[in-house]
Protein backbone atom coordinates (compact mmCIF):
# COMPACT_ATOMS: atom_id res chain seq x y z
CA UNK A 1 0.00 0.00 0.00
CA UNK A 2 1.26 3.55 -0.74
CA UNK A 3 2.36 5.41 2.45
CA UNK A 4 2.39 9.00 1.29
CA UNK A 5 -0.70 11.24 0.11
CA UNK A 6 0.79 11.45 -3.19
CA UNK A 7 1.43 7.77 -3.92
CA UNK A 8 -1.70 7.12 -2.55
CA UNK A 9 -3.71 9.59 -4.61
CA UNK A 10 -2.32 7.78 -7.60
CA UNK A 11 -2.40 4.30 -6.10
CA UNK A 12 -6.03 5.06 -5.94
CA UNK A 13 -6.44 6.56 -9.60
CA UNK A 14 -4.59 3.61 -11.29
CA UNK A 15 -7.05 1.20 -9.48
CA UNK A 16 -10.07 3.27 -10.65
CA UNK A 17 -8.89 3.52 -14.23
CA UNK A 18 -8.45 -0.02 -14.17
CA UNK A 19 -12.34 -0.79 -13.28
CA UNK A 20 -13.84 1.74 -15.22
CA UNK A 21 -11.19 -0.03 -18.69
CA UNK A 22 -12.70 -3.76 -17.91
CA UNK A 23 -15.72 -3.64 -19.60
CA UNK A 24 -17.25 -6.58 -17.56
CA UNK A 25 -16.98 -4.35 -14.84
CA UNK A 26 -19.77 -2.09 -16.17
CA UNK A 27 -21.12 -4.53 -19.08
CA UNK A 28 -25.11 -5.42 -18.66
CA UNK A 29 -26.28 -2.82 -16.31
CA UNK A 30 -29.10 -0.65 -17.20
CA UNK A 31 -28.64 2.22 -19.43
CA UNK A 32 -30.75 4.39 -17.43
CA UNK A 33 -29.01 3.58 -14.07
CA UNK A 34 -25.20 3.39 -14.97
CA UNK A 35 -23.43 6.49 -16.28
CA UNK A 36 -19.95 5.51 -17.67
CA UNK A 37 -18.72 9.11 -18.64
CA UNK A 38 -15.86 8.58 -16.31
CA UNK A 39 -15.01 5.67 -18.55
CA UNK A 40 -15.42 8.09 -21.56
CA UNK A 41 -12.76 10.15 -20.13
CA UNK A 42 -9.80 7.71 -19.92
CA UNK A 43 -11.04 5.79 -23.25
CA UNK A 44 -9.97 7.31 -26.76
CA UNK A 45 -12.52 5.85 -29.26
CA UNK A 46 -11.04 7.07 -32.09
CA UNK A 47 -7.80 5.43 -31.32
CA UNK A 48 -9.54 2.13 -30.50
CA UNK A 49 -11.72 2.63 -33.83
CA UNK A 50 -8.75 3.37 -35.94
CA UNK A 51 -6.36 0.96 -35.01
CA UNK A 52 -9.80 -1.99 -35.38
CA UNK A 53 -9.40 -0.78 -38.76
CA UNK A 54 -5.83 -0.49 -39.60
CA UNK A 55 -5.15 -3.94 -38.27
CA UNK A 56 -8.68 -6.34 -39.25
CA UNK A 57 -9.70 -6.85 -42.56
CA UNK A 58 -12.99 -6.01 -42.45
CA UNK A 59 -14.33 -9.40 -43.61
CA UNK A 60 -12.83 -10.75 -39.82
CA UNK A 61 -14.42 -7.99 -37.77
CA UNK A 62 -17.28 -9.33 -35.51
CA UNK A 63 -19.70 -7.79 -37.63
CA UNK A 64 -19.22 -8.25 -41.23
CA UNK A 65 -21.95 -8.99 -43.58
CA UNK A 66 -21.50 -9.92 -47.21
CA UNK A 67 -25.07 -8.78 -47.45
CA UNK A 68 -26.90 -6.42 -44.71
CA UNK A 69 -29.77 -8.08 -45.56
CA UNK A 70 -32.20 -6.94 -42.79
CA UNK A 71 -30.85 -3.13 -43.25
CA UNK A 72 -31.56 -3.92 -47.17
CA UNK A 73 -34.98 -4.93 -46.47
CA UNK A 74 -36.00 -2.11 -43.97
CA UNK A 75 -34.75 0.71 -46.49
CA UNK A 76 -36.62 -0.91 -49.26
CA UNK A 77 -39.87 -0.79 -46.70
CA UNK A 78 -39.19 3.01 -46.27
CA UNK A 79 -40.60 3.48 -49.89
CA UNK A 80 -37.73 6.39 -50.55
CA UNK A 81 -36.75 8.04 -53.91
CA UNK A 82 -33.71 7.01 -55.40
CA UNK A 83 -32.33 10.57 -54.83
CA UNK A 84 -32.99 10.34 -51.21
CA UNK A 85 -30.45 11.67 -48.94
CA UNK A 86 -28.87 8.34 -46.68
CA UNK A 87 -27.08 8.65 -43.47
CA UNK A 88 -25.22 5.42 -42.38
CA UNK A 89 -24.44 6.57 -38.70
CA UNK A 90 -21.61 4.65 -37.40
CA UNK A 91 -21.22 2.83 -40.98
CA UNK A 92 -17.38 2.26 -41.15
CA UNK A 93 -16.01 0.37 -44.01
CA UNK A 94 -19.29 -1.54 -43.92
CA UNK A 95 -21.28 -3.33 -46.78
CA UNK A 96 -24.27 -1.42 -46.77
CA UNK A 97 -23.63 1.79 -48.58
CA UNK A 98 -21.71 -0.24 -51.77
CA UNK A 99 -25.43 -2.49 -51.62
CA UNK A 100 -27.25 1.09 -51.48
CA UNK A 101 -25.21 2.02 -55.01
CA UNK A 102 -25.64 -1.12 -56.40
CA UNK A 103 -29.51 -0.42 -55.66
CA UNK A 104 -29.32 3.07 -57.49
CA UNK A 105 -29.37 5.14 -54.53
CA UNK A 106 -26.59 8.05 -55.21
CA UNK A 107 -27.19 11.04 -52.26
CA UNK A 108 -25.75 9.02 -49.15
CA UNK A 109 -23.61 9.96 -46.27
CA UNK A 110 -21.29 7.53 -44.19
CA UNK A 111 -20.37 9.10 -40.76
CA UNK A 112 -18.07 7.37 -38.58
CA UNK A 113 -15.68 8.35 -35.72
CA UNK A 114 -13.02 6.69 -37.50
CA UNK A 115 -11.20 8.28 -40.30
CA UNK A 116 -9.12 5.18 -40.93
CA UNK A 117 -12.59 3.24 -42.12
CA UNK A 118 -13.89 6.06 -44.10
CA UNK A 119 -10.93 6.03 -46.01
CA UNK A 120 -10.75 2.60 -46.56
CA UNK A 121 -14.53 2.53 -47.88
CA UNK A 122 -13.68 5.73 -49.84
CA UNK A 123 -11.12 3.37 -51.91
CA UNK A 124 -13.31 0.55 -52.10
CA UNK A 125 -16.26 2.84 -54.15
CA UNK A 126 -14.17 3.93 -56.25
CA UNK A 127 -15.64 6.00 -58.95
CA UNK A 128 -18.66 5.80 -57.07
CA UNK A 129 -17.31 7.63 -54.18
CA UNK A 130 -19.01 10.70 -55.56
CA UNK A 131 -21.94 9.97 -54.81
CA UNK A 132 -20.98 10.00 -51.10
CA UNK A 133 -20.16 12.75 -48.18
CA UNK A 134 -17.67 10.80 -45.45
CA UNK A 135 -18.28 12.72 -42.54
CA UNK A 136 -15.39 12.18 -39.42
CA UNK A 137 -17.36 12.49 -36.37
CA UNK A 138 -17.80 11.05 -33.03
CA UNK A 139 -21.64 10.92 -32.02
CA UNK A 140 -20.79 10.97 -27.94
CA UNK A 141 -20.85 14.74 -28.88
CA UNK A 142 -21.46 15.24 -32.86
CA UNK A 143 -20.39 18.45 -34.33
CA UNK A 144 -20.25 17.82 -38.00
CA UNK A 145 -23.85 16.76 -38.72
CA UNK A 146 -25.08 20.39 -37.83
CA UNK A 147 -23.56 21.70 -40.86
CA UNK A 148 -24.78 18.77 -43.38
CA UNK A 149 -28.36 18.73 -45.12
CA UNK A 150 -31.30 17.23 -43.86
CA UNK A 151 -31.66 13.73 -44.38
CA UNK A 152 -34.90 11.16 -45.11
CA UNK A 153 -33.18 8.46 -43.44
CA UNK A 154 -31.29 7.45 -40.62
CA UNK A 155 -29.73 4.11 -40.78
CA UNK A 156 -27.55 2.79 -37.55
CA UNK A 157 -26.48 -0.93 -36.99
CA UNK A 158 -24.43 -1.31 -33.54
CA UNK A 159 -23.52 2.09 -33.52
CA UNK A 160 -26.01 3.83 -31.03
CA UNK A 161 -25.37 0.72 -28.39
CA UNK A 162 -21.93 2.18 -27.19
CA UNK A 163 -22.95 4.76 -26.29
CA UNK A 164 -23.52 3.78 -23.05
CA UNK A 165 -24.07 7.15 -20.90
CA UNK A 166 -27.37 9.08 -20.57
CA UNK A 167 -25.90 12.54 -21.81
CA UNK A 168 -24.27 10.65 -24.92
CA UNK A 169 -27.84 9.00 -26.22
CA UNK A 170 -29.70 12.95 -24.85
CA UNK A 171 -27.18 14.64 -27.21
CA UNK A 172 -27.79 11.26 -29.89
CA UNK A 173 -31.31 12.08 -29.79
CA UNK A 174 -30.60 16.04 -30.55
CA UNK A 175 -28.79 14.56 -33.38
CA UNK A 176 -31.21 12.64 -35.36
CA UNK A 177 -33.88 15.10 -34.57
CA UNK A 178 -32.05 17.57 -35.78
CA UNK A 179 -30.85 15.74 -39.22
CA UNK A 180 -33.99 13.89 -39.87
CA UNK A 181 -36.07 15.66 -42.07
CA UNK A 182 -40.27 16.17 -41.18
CA UNK A 183 -41.32 13.35 -43.44
CA UNK A 184 -38.22 11.11 -42.72
CA UNK A 185 -37.45 7.94 -41.60
CA UNK A 186 -34.69 6.21 -39.09
CA UNK A 187 -33.66 2.26 -38.71
CA UNK A 188 -31.92 1.19 -35.56
CA UNK A 189 -30.31 -2.10 -35.57
CA UNK A 190 -28.64 -2.61 -32.03
CA UNK A 191 -27.56 -5.76 -29.63
CA UNK A 192 -30.99 -6.70 -28.64
CA UNK A 193 -31.58 -7.65 -24.66
CA UNK A 194 -30.99 -11.41 -24.93
CA UNK A 195 -27.51 -10.44 -26.36
CA UNK A 196 -24.20 -10.22 -26.02
CA UNK A 197 -22.47 -7.53 -23.55
CA UNK A 198 -19.63 -6.30 -24.98
CA UNK A 199 -19.36 -5.28 -28.68
CA UNK A 200 -15.75 -5.34 -29.78
CA UNK A 201 -14.01 -5.74 -26.66
CA UNK A 202 -16.24 -2.69 -25.28
CA UNK A 203 -19.55 -2.36 -22.78
CA UNK A 204 -22.94 -2.38 -24.97
CA UNK A 205 -25.87 -1.08 -24.03
CA UNK A 206 -28.31 -3.98 -24.85
CA UNK A 207 -32.21 -2.88 -26.31
CA UNK A 208 -35.81 -3.66 -26.37
CA UNK A 209 -38.16 -2.32 -28.92
CA UNK A 210 -39.32 -0.23 -25.94
CA UNK A 211 -35.56 1.11 -25.42
CA UNK A 212 -34.83 1.98 -29.34
CA UNK A 213 -38.26 4.14 -28.91
CA UNK A 214 -36.75 6.06 -26.00
CA UNK A 215 -33.38 6.64 -27.70
CA UNK A 216 -35.18 8.38 -30.55
CA UNK A 217 -38.04 9.83 -28.37
CA UNK A 218 -41.81 11.42 -29.50
CA UNK A 219 -41.11 12.66 -32.83
CA UNK A 220 -40.76 8.64 -33.78
CA UNK A 221 -43.49 6.43 -34.32
CA UNK A 222 -42.12 2.82 -34.46
CA UNK A 223 -43.39 1.00 -38.10
CA UNK A 224 -41.94 -2.43 -37.95
CA UNK A 225 -39.69 -4.30 -35.58
CA UNK A 226 -37.41 -7.32 -36.73
CA UNK A 227 -35.77 -9.58 -34.21
CA UNK A 228 -32.26 -11.05 -36.15
CA UNK A 229 -29.73 -13.40 -35.02
CA UNK A 230 -26.45 -12.39 -36.89
CA UNK A 231 -23.79 -15.20 -37.35
CA UNK A 232 -20.56 -13.87 -36.84
CA UNK A 233 -17.48 -15.01 -39.02
CA UNK A 234 -16.15 -16.68 -36.13
CA UNK A 235 -19.39 -18.10 -36.07
CA UNK A 236 -21.02 -16.78 -32.51
CA UNK A 237 -24.18 -15.41 -31.98
CA UNK A 238 -25.14 -11.78 -31.78
CA UNK A 239 -29.14 -11.33 -31.27
CA UNK A 240 -30.05 -7.88 -32.99
CA UNK A 241 -33.32 -5.75 -32.62
CA UNK A 242 -33.82 -3.67 -35.51
CA UNK A 243 -36.48 -1.11 -35.86
CA UNK A 244 -37.61 0.79 -38.74
CA UNK A 245 -39.17 4.29 -37.51
CA UNK A 246 -41.02 7.49 -39.41
CA UNK A 247 -41.47 10.87 -38.20
CA UNK A 248 -44.25 12.13 -36.63
CA UNK A 249 -45.26 15.29 -38.83
C1 LIG B 1 -19.70 -2.60 -34.72
S1 LIG B 1 -19.20 -1.44 -35.93
C2 LIG B 1 -20.59 -1.44 -37.06
C3 LIG B 1 -20.22 -0.92 -38.43
C4 LIG B 1 -21.37 -0.88 -39.42
N1 LIG B 1 -22.46 -0.08 -38.96
C5 LIG B 1 -21.85 -2.28 -39.73
O1 LIG B 1 -22.95 -2.62 -39.36
O2 LIG B 1 -21.09 -3.01 -40.36
C6 LIG B 1 -19.42 0.09 -35.07
C7 LIG B 1 -19.03 1.30 -35.87
O3 LIG B 1 -19.38 2.47 -35.12
C8 LIG B 1 -18.29 3.38 -35.14
N2 LIG B 1 -18.35 4.15 -33.90
C9 LIG B 1 -18.16 3.69 -32.64
N3 LIG B 1 -18.30 4.69 -31.76
C10 LIG B 1 -18.60 5.79 -32.48
C11 LIG B 1 -18.85 7.15 -32.13
N4 LIG B 1 -18.80 7.56 -30.87
N5 LIG B 1 -19.14 8.02 -33.12
C12 LIG B 1 -19.17 7.61 -34.42
N6 LIG B 1 -18.93 6.35 -34.81
C13 LIG B 1 -18.63 5.45 -33.85
C14 LIG B 1 -17.05 2.51 -35.26
O4 LIG B 1 -15.95 3.19 -35.79
C15 LIG B 1 -17.54 1.39 -36.15
O5 LIG B 1 -17.33 1.68 -37.50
Amino acid sequence: MPCSPAAWRTWRRSRCVKAFWRPSAIAGRSAETYDVRRMTEIFDARRHWDGIYSTTQIEQTGWYEAEPTVSLELVEHCGLDLDARIADIGSGNSTLIPALLDRGYRNLVAVDISGVALDALRQRLGDMAQYVDFVRDDMTDPQELDAIEPVSLWHDRAMLHFLTGTEERDRYRAAIRALVDPAGHAILGEFADDGAEECSGLPVVRFNEAALDRALGHPFRREEVVRYTYVQPSGGLRPYVYARYRHRR
